[in-house]
């Protein structure tokens, strides 16, 4: 059994339709209120050709008290319009804002540095404040603009030429208008986005612009941007008083004209009386909803471009594939078979054919220099970014017959840049799972080996962490990350550089919990540059330049790749080091284990002296640090 595939873009098609048919209710009640709109200059022609020339004072009442009902049922179906267009658009904002939310996080996966350049959530705003004030109706009422200019036609041809002269001519200076906007408009939201992105980045970084006394000239440059947008801001607003001078004279010039017009008509006998002043009043009707799309475009033109923006955006966010229900839980293998991976914003790849495959209870560390794609690599086996070609599977299903929520529950992810979410420790080790208990989010601490850090907190599990976490120390920061990480039993565990921030004791809580991890059956997968946070790791990948180096075995691998980590008492190289570890001559593919031209001699028993270099390396370093401080 499949289940329906749901993408942004079927969802806010979905969106859309739904708040069609609350639409045509809205235009059914505007279509009675602009016939109600003739009460005026109906009641006006009776008056003055009825009442007047009959002197009926019992016809002037029953007329008023006709006049006064229609006008309050026309103030009822008002607000009962402005009511649904508030609730039309209240159910719009709510269909979409969820699937909308889900892409602004994902936005920095599918669009890297350009992701900046898309707010969703924005342009929701945009379109549900259109929706829920006055602009809709006045497109609504456009239909209904024929009918007056008819009627004025019927009164008289010449008045109905004047009228329609009058309101092309608004029309088009509306038009020239916003087309001499349009680019400073343009280039306004341009330098304020810039502006705030500055802004936000100094926020950010605000250490170490402090320490480094980055403040004036980051206020220099936010100045300058700041300037233009100013500057562009006054250019708007001095057009928008030029235009409204033009619009407003043009407007009681034709006011004028139409009643001069009319009167004339009256002289010459093709017009009576009540008809000239009706007109007066049919003429103000028909301008009305000219004037007010006029006066609404910015904010009707603003709701349609962000909803070009939408459709746009959810049409370039990738498609749900069919994924399967009820597909069974990982529990065997990670297989990645000759995978390539282009980070996203990116035109070409950063790894490339890398291939490997690890089981139950492995424990992978993933090493290689800087920039050698080992984050690239993780994040792609996570499902963060994109495999652009090759696959990866679990057990033997590829990574995308899984829902999204079947692998959230399958992986733990340690990201390198580790950031917390402003919320308490406890909410943070439970991803912020409403239904996770205490004891589930207890025992991924124990696992992770924080419990005991986390009860010499002030509030224990209670304690927030503040914005990105920023109340806590890296180390502190690390280790909850990686109790994160294990929350909820996941299959794989990717950690990446998850010990750079960690003292002894945390080292030794890492590798505790690879160990547990690995005992259970997982999969762990660690990125490291100090080999310490290999040590519980029974194979490596070695990565340079986004290829694979070599795949095997803890100790084929790391002999292979630095031969004098076998000799006892010389310091082995780390592996990030380029110049301390030549990368060997066959660095060339995947090699499924490392070859046997490659193994140094012996290297089952080097497995043994390896992970002992190692650890003397590491507990060297640490003894020799009181005495390089002292010295
Ligand atoms: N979003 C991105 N867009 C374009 N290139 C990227 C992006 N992210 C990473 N890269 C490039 O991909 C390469 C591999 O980066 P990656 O972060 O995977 O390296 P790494 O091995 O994890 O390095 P480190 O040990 O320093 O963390 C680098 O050259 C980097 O510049
Ligand atoms: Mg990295």
């Amino acid at each position: 059994m499949t289940a329906r595939p749901t993408s942004p873009d079927s969802e806010l098609k979905a969106a859309i339709k739904a708040v069609h048919r609350p639409l045509w209710g809205v235009s059914a009640i505007s279509c009675v209120g602009n016939v109600l709109m003739l009460t005026g200059p109906v009641f006006m022609m009776l008056v003055y050709n009825k009442v007047l020339s009959g002197k009926s004072v019992s016809t002037l009442l029953a007329l008023s008290l006709l006049a006064l009902l229609l006008y309050v049922f026309y103030g009822f179906l008002e607000g009962l319009r402005g009511k649904l267009m508030a609730r039309v658009g209240i159910a719009f904002d709510h269909r979409i804002a969820p699937v909308l939310f889900g892409a602004t996080l994902r936005l920095p996966l599918h669009f890297g540095p350009h992701a900046r350049e898309h707010d969703p959530l924005q342009d929701l705003a945009a379109i549900r404040n259109y929706l829920m004030g006055p602009g809709p109706a006045t497109l609504l009422d456009l239909p209904w603009v024929p009918l007056y200019y008819s009627i004025l036609f019927l009164m008289h041809p010449l008045l109905g030429l004047a009228a329609a002269g009058g309101a092309l001519f608004l029309v088009i200076l509306s038009v020239v208008n916003q087309r001499m906007t349009a680019d400073t408009a343009k280039a306004a939201t341009r330098v304020h986005v810039a502006t705030a992105t500055l802004l936000q980045d100094a926020r950010r970084n605000a250490e170490a612009a402090a320490a480094m006394s980055m403040g004036d000239d980051l206020c220099k440059r936010w100045g300058a941007g700041y300037k233009t947008s100013i500057v562009h801001a006054r250019d708007l607003a001095d057009q928008a008083s030029v235009f409204g001078a033009i619009s407003k004279t043009a407007r009681l010039t034709l006011q004028s004209a139409m009643l001069a017009l009319g009167a004339f008509l009256v002289i010459e006998g093709e017009l009576s009386a009540g008809a000239m002043l009706s007109s007066s009043i049919i003429l103000a009707r028909a301008l009305a909803p000219i004037d007010q799309i006029i006066g609404h475009w910015r904010g009707t033109s603003s709701a349609f471009a962000a909803l070009k923006r939408l459709r746009a955006l959810t049409a370039r966010l990738p498609k749900a594939t069919e994924q399967q229900h009820g597909m069974p839980k990982p529990h065997k293998s990670l297989s990645v078979r000759d995978v390539v991976i282009v980070p996203p914003g990116a035109a070409a790849p950063t790894v490339t054919g890398v291939s490997f495959e690890i089981e139950a209870g492995d424990a992978l560390g993933i090493i290689g220099p800087s920039g050698s794609g080992k984050s690239t690599l993780v994040r792609a086996l996570v499902g963060a970014w994109p495999v652009a070609r090759g696959e990866v599977r679990f057990d033997a299903a590829l990574l995308s017959h899984y829902s999204p929520e079947a692998l959230a529950a399958s992986i733990g992810h340690l990201p390198q840049s580790i950031e917390l979410f402003d919320g308490t420790v406890g909410e943070n080790i439970a991803r912020f799972r409403k239904d996770a208990t205490t004891e589930e989010i207890v025992e991924a601490a124990r696992l992770a080996g924080v419990h005991e850090m986390i009860l010499s907190f002030p509030k224990g599990y209670d304690t927030p962490v503040g914005e990105g976490g920023a109340i806590l120390s890296g180390g502190q920061r690390q280790r909850i990350g990686l109790a994160r990480a294990v929350f909820g039993n996941p299959f794989l565990v990717v950690l990446d550089e998850p010990n750079s921030n960690l003292d002894p004791l945390g080292e030794q809580s890492l590798n505790e919990a690879i160990q547990r991890l690995r005992q259970a059956g997982k999969i762990v997968i660690i990125v490291a540059h100090r080999p310490s946070a290999i040590f519980a790791a029974n194979k490596i990948l070695s990565l340079r330049s986004g290829r694979a180096e070599m795949f095997g075995a803890k100790a084929q691998v790391l002999t292979a790749l630095f031969p004098r980590m076998g000799q006892p008492h010389k310091p082995a190289p780390v592996a990030n080091d380029p110049a301390a570890a030549p990368a060997p001559a066959m660095a060339q593919g995947v090699a499924p284990a490392a070859p046997a031209s490659v193994m140094a001699p012996g290297a089952g028993q080097a497995l043994e002296r390896t992970q002992r270099g190692v650890v003397s390396l590491d507990a060297t370093r640490v003894r020799r640090a009181p005495d390089q401080a002292a010295g």
